[in-house]
C-alpha cells in the first residue's frame, strides 16, 4: 500500500525547505569571543585556532568594527597579560591588559556593540587556576570570590557591559552581583557561564591564553558524565541573579543546553568552544570534511536545541554569509 502520509513533500525544493526551517540564525546571535595580549607590536597567529589571533588594542579594534559591520550580536573579550602571579593582579589592576582594552574598546564601540569579558582568574595566575589556592594548593572558593568581586568592579569601570562569569566557584553570582550594586553597577549584566564542563575541548584555547596550567580544574568545572547536574548549576545562577546562563561547550552538550532551555526564564546562551573550532578547521584543512557545511549545521544545531545566542569564533565570517545570503537562510543552507 502506498503511504497518504508524507513528510518528504515539504523537502522536494530549495525553496521549500528554505521555508519549512524551524531553526534560522540572524546575525546579531552571534557574539565573537577576542583575544587581547599585552605587549605584542602585532597580532600573533594562534596555531591552535587557524584563523585566529592574540590580538593588539589596534587589531582588536579594527576586528571589533568588522564585527559590528557585519551585524555580529557583541565581542567576548579574553586578556593575555605579560606577567602572572598567584592571586592574578593583573585582573583588578586598571591598566591589566583586559581592563585596557575593555577601556579602550568600550569607548570606541560600546554605543554599537556589546562590549563583554571574561571573568576568572585563570588568565592572570601564574599557576594558571580560575582561582586563589589555599595552603593545600587547592583552589579556595570563598577566597576567589573576594578575587572575583574586585575584579567585577575593575571590569565594570572600564565599562564592560556583560561580564562573563566563568570560573565555576560556588556562590559566584551572588557574590559578584552584590559587589557591583553596592559600588553603583546595578546595571552591569552578569552572564553566568552556569553548566561548564571539564573537557578535552579547551585544549587549543590553553594556546590561545598562554595558559600556565599544569593540572586539571575538575574539582570546580563539571564531570562531563553529568546532566542533571547541568541543570542545577543554571537554576542555582538564576536564583543567585544572573541575567543569562550559558552551556559550554556547546556542541557534546546538547542535551543539558536543551535542559536549560526548558527551563530557564532568562535568556540562554552556548559556547562552541576553541576545540568545536579546531577539529573542524583541521578536518577541512585535510578535505576530510566540508567546512562550511560543518559550520552552518553545528551552529543550526547549537541554536536548534535551545540557545538565544552563541559564542563562537566563526562570528563575524557567518554573520557576512548570513548577510549576503538574506537574513535566516543558514537552517535552509544546511
Ligand atoms: C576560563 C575560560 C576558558 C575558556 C573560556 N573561559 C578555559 C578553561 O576553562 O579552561 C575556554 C574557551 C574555549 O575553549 O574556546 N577563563
Amino acid at each position: 500500500m502506498s503511504p497518504t502520509i508524507r513528510p518528504r513533500r515539504l523537502r522536494q525544493s530549495a525553496p521549500m525547505r528554505r521555508l519549512m526551517a524551524e531553526t534560522r540564525i540572524h546575525p546579531a546571535q552571534l557574539v565573537l569571543p577576542m583575544f587581547v595580549a599585552e605587549g605584542l607590536s602585532e597580532p600573533r597567529p594562534i596555531g591552535s585556532m587557524p584563523g585566529q589571533v592574540q590580538h593588539t588594542l589596534d587589531s582588536a579594534a579594527q576586528e571589533v568594527e568588522r564585527a559590528i559591520e557585519a551585524g555580529v550580536g557583541g565581542v567576548m573579550l579574553f586578556g593575555v597579560p605579560q606577567e602572572k602571579d598567584a592571586v592574578g593582579s593583573g585582573a583588578t589592576d586598571p591598566d591589566g591588559i583586559l581592563n585596557r582594552a575593555t577601556a579602550f574598546l568600550a569607548e570606541r564601540f560600546g554605543d554599537a556593540t556589546v562590549v563583554q569579558t571574561d571573568l576568572c582568574l585563570d588568565e592572570f595566575t601564574d599557576h594558571g587556576h580560575c582561582g586563589v589556592l589555599a595552603a593545600d594548593g587547592s583552589v579556595d572558593n570563598d577566597a576567589t570570590l573576594e578575587r572575583y568581586a574586585a575584579m567585577a568592579i575593575a571590569q565594570a569601570e572600564a565599562g564592560s557591559q556583560i561580564l562573563g562569569l566563568s570560573g565555576m566557584m560556588d556562590g559566584q553570582i551572588e557574590r559578584v552581583r552584590a559587589a557591583l550594586d553596592e559600588a553603583g553597577h546595578e546595571s552591569t549584566a552578569i552572564l553566568a557561564y552556569s553548566a561548564k564542563y571539564a573537557t578535552a575541548l579547551y585544549g587549543p584555547f590553553r594556546e590561545a591564553v598562554d595558559s600556565s596550567l599544569t593540572g586539571d580544574r575538575k574539582t570546580y568545572q563539571q564531570d562531563p558524565a553529568n546532566r542533571r547536574e547541568g541543570l542545577r548549576e543554571a537554576l542555582l545562577d538564576i536564583a543567585e541573579g544572573a541575567d543569562i546562563v550559558m552551556v559550554k561547550p556547546a556542541s557534546l552538550y546538547l542535551d543539558v543546553l536543551a535542559d536549560v532551555a526548558a527551563a530557564s526564564d532568562v535568556p540562554v546562551w552556548a559556547y562552541q568552544v576553541s576545540g568545536e573550532y579546531a577539529m573542524v578547521e583541521a578536518a577541512a584543512a585535510n578535505g576530510w570534511i566540508d567546512r562550511d557545511r560543518m559550520i552552518a549545521e553545528s551552529l543550526t544545531s547549537i541554536v536548534r536545541a535551545g540557545a538565544d545566542v552563541v559564542l563562537t569564533y566563526w562570528a563575524i565570517e557567518q554573520a557576512q554569509l548570513l548577510g549576503t545570503m538574506g537574513l535566516g537562510a543558514m537552517g535552509g543552507r544546511s
